[in-house]
């Protein structure tokens, strides 16, 4: 892919820059630049640039305003000691986006471009990248919009991918800390035959009403149940889910209708190699319950791309509550420092999961 790049003429000054990337939060600042390429049934894709970043024009009657055809990734850059950029398994992003847009009719950009575009955006604006203490990292966000003008109940003529990057802070300032949950029973975030394998607008839309739910009874996030029995575990609104047993195996809960997190997948080859076996399989919400509390099952955590290993603490539910764990857990902190390690270039890339940008 051809990607011509024209250069903000009003970079944010180095002085603001220091003050943004020393408390950077999550999601408010955006760098300099954004990437756009664009496709149609004729042209294909075409038109790929790097141009200073800046809002939108689109036209009321722009198809994903009205029927949501969107779909989007979320990745990280870091920077690594000697000040090299690196990206964590882009190339398991690109392919998962060809997944999410297949699901959602829309054109696919190939793993090989989606690349080039994370990579020209980075380089681009590289000094947004944070340095690496606090864990702190540029948060990038590729995504694909339906952006033809037009009303009608169909697949988009017009489709716009774009990147965009945000510096992110740690997760946790003061280390991991274990996480309350609610157990949605009302809602749930995927069906069979649906979107709930797919990285797209609609299945957060749907989540934020059960998440509303999880606060009004004091707990940080939600966790939700399959769909047609409300009886095996899926996932968080973003985050996969974990469960660390008392002989040292651990188990996920298998493909289907979640989302295939990157890290899910990642932790899915390291912990093998850290001696814990790992099972893919249904986990029913009882054998959550009973495990924990007959102590059959030791940990349980959450992962994603922002917290990477969270630890959770507790499952609050209508009538009842797990026991309470206040400190993260042995296994649940080897698996997060392992990942994070090699994230931040300070272990082996044994799995040549790193790929250098700049
Ligand atoms: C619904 C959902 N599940 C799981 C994940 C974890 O995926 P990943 O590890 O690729 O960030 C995310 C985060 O993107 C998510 O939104």
């Amino acid at each position: 892919m051809e990607i011509s790049t024209t250069l903000t003429t009003t970079p944010v000054p180095d002085e603001t820059l220091t003050g943004i990337l020393a408390a950077p939060g999550f999601g408010t600042h955006f760098t300099d630049h954004m990437f756009t390429v664009e496709w149609t049934p004729d042209g294909g894709w075409h038109d790929a640039r790097v141009t200073p970043y800046g809002p939108l024009t689109l036209d009321p009657a722009t198809a994903v305003l009205h029927y949501a055809q969107e779909i989007f990734e979320g990745m990280k850059a870091y920077r690594h000691d000697d000040d090299s950029i690196w990206a964590f398994r882009p190339e398991a992003n690109a392919e998962r986006m060809v997944r999410s847009s297949r699901r959602l009719a829309l054109p696919v950009l190939d793993p090989e471009s989606f690349v080039q575009a994370v990579e020209a955006l980075v380089s681009v604006d590289a000094r947004w990248v944070p340095e690496n203490a606090g864990e702190k990292s540029l948060y990038v966000r590729p995504f694909m919009i339906a952006t033809e003008k037009f009303l009608g109940v169909r697949p988009s003529q017009h489709v716009t991918f774009m990147v965009i990057a945000s510096p992110a802070g740690a997760y946790f300032s003061k280390g991991p800390l274990p996480v309350s949950l609610w157990l949605s029973t009302q809602y749930t975030r995927a069906g069979q035959g649906g979107m709930g394998a797919a990285k797209t607008g609609g299945n957060y839309a749907s989540s934020l009403v059960a998440q509303q739910e999880a606060t009004a009874h004091g707990c940080d996030q939600v966790v939700f149940l399959d769909g047609q029995e409300l009886t095996y575990v899926e996932e968080l609104g973003g985050m996969n889910m974990y469960f660390v047993y008392a002989d040292g195996h651990i188990v996920t809960p298998e493909l289907g209708t979640i989302l295939e997190g990157i890290t899910r997948s990642s932790i899915l080859e390291l912990a093998g190699k850290l001696g814990h076996p790992v099972e893919e399989r249904k986990i029913s919400i009882d054998e959550w319950r009973e495990g924990v509390t007959s102590g059959e099952i030791t940990e349980v955590f959450a992962c994603g791309t922002a917290a990477v290993v969270t630890p959770v603490g507790s499952l609050k539910w209508q009538g009842g509550e797990t026991p309470e764990v206040t400190e993260a857990g042995e296994v649940t902190m080897k698996i997060r420092r392992a990942l994070v390690d090699i994230q931040y270039g300070r272990a082996d890339d044994t799995f040549g999961w790193m790929r250098r940008i700049c």
